[in-house]
């Protein structure tokens, strides 16, 4: 009896001992283990009508961030030696966001990236397929990324078969981590928006850019912008706001886009032509516009590239233009943790005390009109400001109807 109870210890031992190398091997990733390991998702992809190409991911990185790349491996295998099936082509990635609301959810594709290339395995082989592939969205979601293969003429092997797709949070990046050297003054002169005017500015895709101006031009009608109302963007960018505002303000209202970028403005002036739409330049702390007050103000990603020196003086300017009636919209990246700032005007993270410390000095009251979950250390707030009656004491002068006495005259463009 007792010899059987020590063969069972012993077996169990050795067991365990198995399951601690499995362990440790796949925590190292060691990637012959990969191959052989289960995939995380596969589909049959092809022509043929029972597919012909088995396409399985294998790995995925966990831990997705907003402006960076991750790490995919892919295996395609084939079933058949077909030579009327492509022998060649792109890997390509399929981002949909995952929305919830109301307990449904509704999913957005977002889009299709190129991502590397494959060719057709020979028979009973396999292809492992490496793929480094840059994140193909710009804000923090649930997403699924399904993955197809297209022939060498672009036609996807995908159409009408279920994709392989896995499901990963997107985070946001850490604003120590953002790239210097990041200049939108520069990047607007060297990039071409007569063909991409939406990635300068984040979202990955036209439709994705106009889904978020849609967004924002929401959000200003569901704090009580009135179709008539004079409505200020600074960092208008390429006009993803002035683009649904052309829809919905009226001809008595007004709209008047401001930005760093000479090349931004010049490409809004050419696109949006109505007689109540204005854009001009404006210096990083200073705008060229008196004689008129606004009725809402929007500032989408613009707190997220400035010093908070220069956001402070922004914030007086802003007070200057808004109507006593009226509101702003502007979003920050906030963190209770950071001394004063983290990062660069590629991407700053604020501290958040001292934000409200600013918003209070420039004659604001503040709410947080909007979250968007960031990542482990700070949070995206949309900050809803009003004028406060320390800044109605402060009784500034200007007119109350809208004279628009533009200083554009002498801005840039
Ligand atoms: C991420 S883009 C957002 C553009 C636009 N608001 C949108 O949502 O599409 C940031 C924009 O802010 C502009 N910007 C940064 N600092 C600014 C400042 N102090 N005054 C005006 N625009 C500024 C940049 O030139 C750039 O166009």
């Amino acid at each position: 009896m007792s010899l059987t109870l020590s063969k069972i210890r012993s077996a169990g031992r050795k067991v365990r001992q198995k399951l601690k190398l499995w362990a440790t091997l796949m925590k190292w990733r060691i990637p012959f283990l990969k191959t052989i390991s289960q995939p995380l998702a596969s589909g049959t992809l092809g022509s043929s009508t029972s597919g012909s190409f088995h396409l399985e991911i294998l790995e995925c990185e966990r831990t997705l961030r907003v402006s960076s790349t991750f790490g995919m491996v892919l295996r395609i295998s084939s079933k058949d030696e077909l030579t009327n099936e492509p022998q060649s082509g792109s890997v390509v990635l399929r981002w949909v966001i995952l929305q919830k609301e109301d307990n449904a959810q509704t999913e957005v594709p977002m889009g299709d990236f190129v991502v590397g290339s494959w060719t057709r395995p020979p028979r009973g082989k396999s292809l492992l397929i490496p793929v480094t592939a840059p994140v193909g969205l710009n804000g923090v979601y649930d997403v699924a990324i399904e993955v197809d293969l297209r022939d060498e003429a672009g036609k996807s092997l995908g159409t009408n078969c279920s994709l392989p797709r896995i499901f990963r949070k997107v985070k946001g990046q850490n604003a120590a981590n953002a790239s210097a050297d990041f200049d939108y003054v520069d990047i607007y002169a060297k990039v071409d928006l007569e063909k991409d005017y939406w990635t300068v500015v984040g979202p990955a895709t036209r439709e994705a850019y106009e889904e978020l101006g849609r967004g924002k031009a929401k959000q200003l009608l569901d704090f009580g912008m009135k179709p008539d109302a004079k409505v200020l963007d600074v960092g208008c960018g390429t006009g993803q706001l002035a683009e649904p505002l052309c829809n919905i303000l009226s001809p008595k209202g007004a709209y008047y886009g401001t930005d760093l970028g000479a090349e931004a403005i010049a490409f809004c002036k050419k696109k949006f032509r109505l007689p109540n739409f204005h854009f001009l330049t404006n210096t990083m702390t200073g705008l060229p516009l008196k004689g008129i007050l606004f009725d809402a103000i929007y500032l989408g990603s613009v707190f997220t590239h400035m010093y908070p020196k220069d956001i402070h003086a922004m914030l007086g300017e802003l007070r200057r233009l808004l109507a006593d009636t009226g509101f702003i919209l502007v979003d920050a990246f906030v963190s209770p943790d950071v001394k004063d700032y983290v990062g660069s005007i590629s991407m700053i993270h604020l501290n958040e005390a001292n934000l409200h410390k600013s918003f209070q000095e420039n004659g604001f009251t503040f709410e947080e009109a909007g979250v968007i979950p960031w990542n482990e250390h700070c949070r995206r707030v949309i900050f809803k400001l009003t004028a406060s009656e320390i800044s109605k004491k402060a009784e500034w002068k200007g007119p109350k109807s809208l004279s628009a006495i533009l200083e554009s005259r002498s801005a840039k463009v």
